[in-house]
């Protein structure tokens, strides 16, 4: 496998079971993928294909049944519990459709908390880093709500300020926009794009193709395999109709 500084994710031969079913259920069926740094990867792919389960295989919520998966070229499947956590704690931004809050905390102190665990020593520049994310994607002004008095469009940009707290190899997102309105959807999308503009490495699953449209890449699972991948090309926000309508056809051969 590569020690390539060009690369940021790596996964060889990844299956997955879940034996507490009889017969065991096999979800991840030998995936091999590579994500490049700063890359913007979308999976895609039916309900039940395994999207989900690749992404906690992937980002350690979740050991994989066999294979490997190497973080910036360190293999994170040989680590113990407590060193996994570490890593997700400090490298790796998870997001997902229901934002997990702390109802006794308001907005700012929700996002600070991760930041805070992982380098108790730092807490003024962690402070200072959070009221600039959320300035930068617009809920400085809600920091003292609390998690109910904000909309699903400034939660989600909360979690995104949450996931960017610490200094991220990569950030994974399970349908980020999946409970959103299609406002929401574009305020968080936008935020996304920021995000990876900057340079962050995303993968996000997602069902919708308006969103798919904005990835450098997009993979697509079927029965826990990845069939086919298609390079998208930088996202500039110009032609994302055409853009959208090549996308649609491409995943309609799959029978999307
Ligand atoms: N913990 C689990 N135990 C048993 N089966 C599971 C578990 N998690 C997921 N599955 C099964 O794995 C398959 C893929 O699930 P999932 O990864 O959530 O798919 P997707 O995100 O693509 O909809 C489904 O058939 C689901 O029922
Ligand atoms: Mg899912």
């Amino acid at each position: 496998m590569s020690q390539n500084s060009h690369v940021t994710l790596e996964c060889r031969n990844l299956t997955k079971s879940f034996y507490s079913t009889d017969p065991p259920t096999q979800v991840i069926n030998g995936i091999d993928l590579t994500v490049r740094k700063g890359e913007f990867v979308v999976v895609m792919g039916a309900s039940g294909s395994g999207k989900s389960t690749l992404l906690h295989n992937l980002s350690g919520m979740d050991r994989p049944t066999s294979g490997k998966v190497l973080l910036e070229g360190r293999d994170q499947t040989s680590l113990s519990d407590a060193e996994m956590s570490r890593v997700r704690l400090r490298r790796i931004g998870l997001i997902f459709q229901q934002a997990y809050f702390l109802s006794n905390l308001d907005v700012r102190d929700n996002i600070l908390l991760p930041a805070l665990k992982a380098a108790p020593k730092e807490k003024n520049a962690a402070i200072a880093r959070v009221d600039a994310l959320m300035e930068r994607f617009g809920i400085a002004h809600v920091r003292r709500h609390g998690i109910t008095q904000v909309s699903g469009g400034q939660l989600q940009r909360a979690s995104i300020c949450r996931a960017l707290a610490c200094e991220l190899s990569i950030l994974f997102a399970d349908e980020p926009t999946g409970a959103l309105n299609s406002s929401m959807t574009t305020e968080v999308m936008d935020a996304l794009t920021d995000v990876h503009s900057e340079g962050t490495t995303l993968v996000m699953v997602t069902h919708d193709p308006a969103c798919a449209v904005r990835a450098d890449r997009v993979i697509y699972l079927r029965d826990g395999l990845l069939v086919d991948s298609r390079e998208m090309g930088p996202w500039t926000g110009e032609q994302s109709a055409r853009r959208e309508d090549d996308l649609l056809a491409w995943l309609r051969e799959k029978g999307f």
